[in-house]
């Protein structure tokens, strides 16, 4: 099969030729990586270190995840525009914001309250609707909107919960780090005839937590 050589740019935004250096070679996702400003994401503390490829602190002892990271994650969910989305763990919205230029509809859920109102003050003051962040506990999904053509997990959990998949549609993507501490690793799933099938590891990384249960007060 005749493959076109990968196109690069001179004036390349950084972020973007992290996302290509890390395999992405969708068109939609690395259009979205150099269309959202992370600066518009981060703390104002954190700004300068916005167009770095790694994670950077948010409050509330969570992180911004790894945009390279983050775009690999969303490229496996393969998006064409017309889906309808669900995120778990919004942090202050910068995936959100690339999953609002790939998908047709995004759900968000964080359990902070505070780092969700950031989150949505950070979406509205860069001009993307059709988002919707809720304040909850993640692990249970999102069962009013439900279902989802594809689900993105941005907190690691030992094994993934089972509500989560109950919310995926027949043929939907899933993705999510999954594992114990220190063994965690990024798996794309579907689901075939009404069974979560796991389609692919993508790479070891550090996530930081799902939590289950009761929402924190926020202290910061
Ligand atoms: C790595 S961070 C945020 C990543 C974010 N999507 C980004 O743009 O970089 C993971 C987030 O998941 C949240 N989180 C952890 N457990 C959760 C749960 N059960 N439900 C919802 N959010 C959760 C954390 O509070 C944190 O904000």
């Amino acid at each position: 099969m005749h493959t076109a050589p990968m196109r690069r740019s001179r004036s390349e935004p950084h972020l973007v030729a992290a996302a290509r250096a890390a395999g992405v070679n969708d068109p939609r996702v690395l259009d979205a990586v150099a269309a959202v400003p992370r600066e518009s994401f981060v703390p104002a503390h954190a700004r300068a270190e916005a167009q770095r490829d790694r994670p950077l602190p948010i409050g509330s002892g969570q992180t911004t995840s790894q945009p390279s990271l983050i775009a690999r994650m969303l490229a496996a969910l393969e998006l064409t525009g017309q889906e309808r989305a669900l995120e778990i763990g919004t942090g202050h919205g910068y995936q959100t914001a690339l999953l609002a230029h790939l998908a047709g509809e995004v759900w968000s859920i964080e359990r902070y309250a505070g780092l969700a109102a950031q989150a949505r003050a950070n979406l509205a003051a860069t001009g993307l609707d059709r988002v919707e962040v809720v304040v909850g506990d993640g692990t249970r999904g999102l069962a009013a909107h439900a279902p989802f053509d594809a689900i993105v997990v941005s907190a690691a959990a030992r094994e993934l919960p089972a509500m989560l998949a109950d919310q995926l549609v027949e043929d939907g993507r899933m993705v999510a780090p999954v594992g114990p501490e220190g063994m965690q690793q990024v798996v794309v799933y579907t689901v075939r005839q009404g069974t979560l099938t796991e389609l692919e590891r993508l790479t070891p990384v550090r996530f930081v937590p799902l939590v289950a249960g009761p929402l924190p007060v926020d202290t910061d």
